[in-house]
Formats: structure tokens, sequence, C-alpha cells
């Protein structure tokens, strides 16, 4: 006997996947920051791989609690090969638009469920998603003002970026 319904259980199974798939984009995004000797990207990125690792084991533990089955699925080969910091910083972006559009169609499914459990869980993700959009945003735009200056970009992140995200 399960809080939630066999639809949302298969949702969050498919978003623990999408988290970690995030994670991992992250991760080779910081691996080809770093080759670039980008140390200040490499570490931000490497910080919200990181983060994303912990979405994914906060759906795990979700599903856990309410007594729901846990299934792995496979995660894909990351992209590693990028043109530019800013189009690495846009894939970034991109990748928080997507998992926004998914937070968002589990929530309205938590309620068309009246799933009043799911629907507080996702709470945090939602609030999160505003945070991602608007530091992954931030890095574009950041990334498009340096132009060619990439240490000095780098410095910058390295010295601002991580503080509030
Ligand atoms: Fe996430
Ligand atoms: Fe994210």
């Amino acid at each position: 006997m399960t809080l939630i319904s066999k639809a949302m259980n298969q949702k969050i199974n498919e978003q623990i996947a999408n988290e970690l798939s995030a994670s991992y984009a992250y991760l080779a995004m910081s691996c080809v920051l770093q080759g670039m000797e980008l140390i200040g990207l490499a570490g931000w990125f490497r910080k919200q791989s990181e983060e994303e690792r912990e979405h994914a084991m906060k759906f795990l533990g979700y599903l856990q609690d309410v007594g729901a089955a846990v299934q792995l699925r496979a995660i894909a080969e990351p992209k590693a090969k990028f043109d530019s910091v800013v189009a690495i910083a846009e894939s970034a972006l991109e990748h928080e638009q997507k998992v926004t559009k998914q937070i968002h169609e589990l929530a309205a499914l938590a309620r068309e469920e009246k799933d009043y459990s799911t629907e507080s869980f996702l709470k945090y993700f939602v609030d999160e998603q505003v945070e991602e959009l608007a530091s992954t945003s931030r890095l574009v735009a950041l990334a498009k003002m340096a132009g060619p200056n990439l240490l000095q970009l780098d410095g910058y992140i390295a010295r601002t970026l991580g503080k509030d995200d």
C-alpha cells in the first residue's frame, strides 16, 4: 500500500533519471571547462552536478518514504563537445528549462490526482527551479558580456556565482 498512484510512481522514477542526466551533463561541462583551464567555471558546474545528484536522491528518498517502488532508468551519454563557453551556458539553461517543465508536469499531475503529499513534496523543486533558471540565465548573460575575456569571466564566477547558488 503506497500513498501515491502508479502513474506518479512511474513519473518520479523518470524524474530520478532526469535529475541524474542533468548531473551527468553538468559533470561533462565541468570537465570541458577544466580542460580549458577555466577552473572557476569548472568548479561552478561541478557544484551544479552535485546538486542535481542531491535532487535525484530527494526523489528516491520520497519514493521510499511513501512505500513506492524505485526503478533506476538508463542515463544517456552526456554531450561533451561545445563550441564556446556561451554554448555551454546556453546548454545549461536549456537543461534547466526542460527540468522546470518536467517538475511542473509532476506538480500538475499531483494536483489532478489530489495527491497532497506529492504536491507538498514538490514545492521545494518548484521553488528550486526558479533559482536555477535565474542562475543559469545570469551565466549566459555574463558569458556573452565577457566575450573573449574568458579569464575575467572565470575569475568573476569564482568570486561571485558560488556565493548565492
Ligand atoms: Fe534538479
Ligand atoms: Fe538544476
